[in-house]
């Protein structure tokens, strides 16, 4: 699968509603939104949101006093966007990043931001190099993806690696943090990362989570097994999740700040 296969899903999705569509079950509400709003300042500097959806970081953001040009390449999307969203710093573009990126170079953002996204593009370390040359000295990258390295992941991969399990709708990639360090290291770019969302990586919410996606995935592989979940999940609520999972890795969402040098 590509990134141009993605988007019917998108479309499918904002059509029914994404809230209906996705598993939303993230703690508490918008938290990747939270956590790249609380990661730097924002009034009077430009920003470029890669893959806005329908626009709920981009009117924070504006909120905040910066200017935000939102694109998303889902005609869907950007309606709602506009429609929901009126500020007169921000402006939404419906656009494919893979065809429009190098129409910025010259821009010179002081921020690119990606809630969620980067997994889903075809070549993301080709584009995050890209975003690397539309943001000034000293500007910054902030991007959320999820992170697999916690009991959450390590069932999911097993199933994908092992069965090829289709464990998500939409992601074409698998990243944890590693990775970006290694490659943050290779381009000479500040690195700070974090997870969040520990509840969904190891707590109630990966009960839930797993309890509404485990069906459909079986079910998508021919392999129906209803009381083979009911007794796994039973397993893990009382055994496997009565054990503290803490540390760097434990949190469902990753949080990316890169700072050019
Ligand atoms: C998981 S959604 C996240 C949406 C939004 N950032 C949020 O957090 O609610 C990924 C978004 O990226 C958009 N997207 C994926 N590939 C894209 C591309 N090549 N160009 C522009 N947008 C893209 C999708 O349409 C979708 O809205």
């Amino acid at each position: 699968m590509e990134n141009k296969d993605l988007k019917k899903i998108y479309e499918k999705a904002y059509k029914k509603g994404e809230n209906k569509h996705f598993t939303n079950l993230i703690e508490g509400l918008h938290s990747e939104e939270r956590e790249i709003l609380n990661a730097t300042q924002w009034k009077g500097k430009k920003v470029l949101d890669v893959g806005c959806g329908t626009g709920l970081f981009v009117h924070e953001a504006a909120k905040r006093g910066a200017f935000v040009i939102g694109l998303d390449y889902v005609p869907q999307a950007i309606e709602i966007a506009k429609r929901t969203h009126k500020h007169p710093n921000i402006e939404f573009r419906c656009e494919d990043i893979h065809k429009t990126i190098n129409k910025y170079k010259g821009r010179k953002f002081d921020v690119v931001v990606s809630v969620g996204t980067v997994e889903h593009l075809d070549k993301p370390f080709a584009m995050l190099k890209l975003f690397k040359q539309i943001v000034k000295p000293r500007g910054e990258i902030i991007f959320t993806c999820p992170n697999w390295i916690n009991p959450r992941g390590l069932i999911l991969q097993t199933m994908r690696y092992l069965f090829d399990a289709p464990i998500t709708l939409a992601d074409l990639h698998y990243f944890s943090p590693r990775i970006f360090e290694r490659w943050a290291a290779k381009n000479k770019l500040q690195l700070r990362w974090k997870t969040f969302d520990t509840s969904w990586g190891a707590g109630d919410m990966l009960l839930r989570d797993l309890k509404r996606r485990l069906p459909n995935v079986l079910r998508d592989m021919g392999l129906k097994n209803d009381r083979g979940i009911k007794n796994f999940l039973k397993w893990l609520k009382d055994e496997a999740l009565q054990v503290p999972w803490t540390g760097k890795y434990v949190g469902v969402n990753t949080l990316y700040h890169v700072k050019k040098k």
